[in-house]
């Protein structure tokens, strides 16, 4: 069974296609917005967001190395200010968001409900019909579990018209491990 990092992937890369425009919420070391701009290419968009510098430094050194840098757009700021930086009529067809704090890093700057969920609300008003809003729910540390519930109660209570919400996790192993969450626009019918 593929662990929820790599089942995050799977889900974003099901519906993406060259071109589209896609969303990191969460930096870090850089290893999803890497993912994104290939999956992308050269013709398509990424906007990357981080509050921390060391992780927009280090994302852009692992973009240039991989040459998948002209297609990021990174923002040291936080994902709660996307709705500043991406037009509400900019069509997104899909979001990663990797919640917790920078392995390797200041594990006192970890993601927080209020924020999380002003992001995840205005990635769903940006969500191309079709397009997936996907979450991985690292809640291990302090204030994990009440970020966890706030973004889990807001998923569980979206219209089934309009979104199709599912959650993929363990729950036979030891400790917390990370929950991934996939929101989905319906396509029209
Ligand atoms: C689990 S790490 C992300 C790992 C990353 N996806 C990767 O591939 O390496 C979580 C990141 O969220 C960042 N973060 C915390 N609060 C944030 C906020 N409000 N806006 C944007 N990033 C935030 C942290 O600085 C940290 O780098």
């Amino acid at each position: 069974m593929k662990n929820s990092l790599a089942f995050s992937h799977q889900l974003i890369e099901e519906v993406i296609a060259p071109g589209d425009t896609v969303l990191d919420g969460t930096a870090g070391n850089g290893h999803d917005t890497l993912f994104l701009a290939q999956l992308v290419g050269s013709r398509g968009c990424v906007y990357a967001f981080d509050l921390q510098e060391k992780a927009i430094t280090h994302t852009k050194m692992l973009l240039e190395a991989h040459g998948a840098a002209s297609q990021v757009h990174l923002f040291q700021r936080s994902h709660a200010e996307l709705g500043q930086v991406i037009a509400p009529d900019s069509p997104i067809k899909g979001a990663l968001f990797n919640l917790g704090y920078l392995p390797g890093g200041d594990k006192t700057i970890i993601t927080k409900k209020e924020s999380t969920l002003t992001a995840i609300r205005a990635v769903l008003t940006r969500l191309a019909r079709g397009g997936r809003c996907v979450i991985v729910l690292y809640w291990g540390h302090p204030g994990g579990k009440e970020e966890k519930e706030a973004v889990l109660a807001f998923a569980a209570a979206l219209p089934q018209a309009h979104y199709q919400a599912a959650v993929y996790q363990f729950i036979n192993q030891r400790h917390t491990p990370p929950l991934l969450l996939c929101i989905e626009k319906i396509a029209k019918k």
